[in-house]
């Protein structure tokens, strides 16, 4: 039961980031990208990466909390840099918002193999 509950979660985490990753790309790109499709995929993601970090809370308590702290930060940056102008740091908020994502992804995937590995050694 657990198992299939990571799975989804992890299929979600790559799908929605992947296409995150990929609408986000393009509209820097210049291409008309809906931001509303891109904001639904991020917030799937992170909603995947709350949901492993749960489940790994117990295992993985410093991860978890990292990841959780991470989660947040990739709709707050991008959001905060649609709403402010902020010259110079635009480019920095962008860069960091990218990170935030590629770094949700690879959580999501560290999380669910810690908790594979707790699932086997049981
Ligand atoms: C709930 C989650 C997310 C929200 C609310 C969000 C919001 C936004 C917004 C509002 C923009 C446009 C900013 C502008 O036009 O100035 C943007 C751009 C972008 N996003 Fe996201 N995003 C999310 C998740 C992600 C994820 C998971 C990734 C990557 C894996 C990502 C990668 C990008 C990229 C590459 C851009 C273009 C460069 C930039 O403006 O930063 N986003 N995002």
């Amino acid at each position: 039961m657990k198992e299939s509950i990571v799975k989804t979660m992890v299929l979600v985490a790559r799908l929605c980031g992947l296409f995150a990753l990929g609408s986000g790309t393009l509209s820097w790109a210049g291409y008309t990208v809906p931001l509303y499709i891109h904001i639904a995929a991020g917030g799937l993601l992170v909603i995947a990466v709350w949901g492993l970090a749960f489940q790994a809370r117990l295992l993985a308590t410093g991860l978890a909390l990292f990841a959780v702290v991470v989660g947040a930060g990739i709709p707050v940056v991008g959001l905060v840099q649609l709403r402010l102008q902020l010259g110079e740091f635009q480019l920095a908020l962008q860069w960091l918002h990218l990170a935030a994502g590629l770094g949700g992804i690879g959580l999501a995937e560290i999380l669910a193999k810690r908790i594979r590995l707790s699932v086997q050694t049981l």
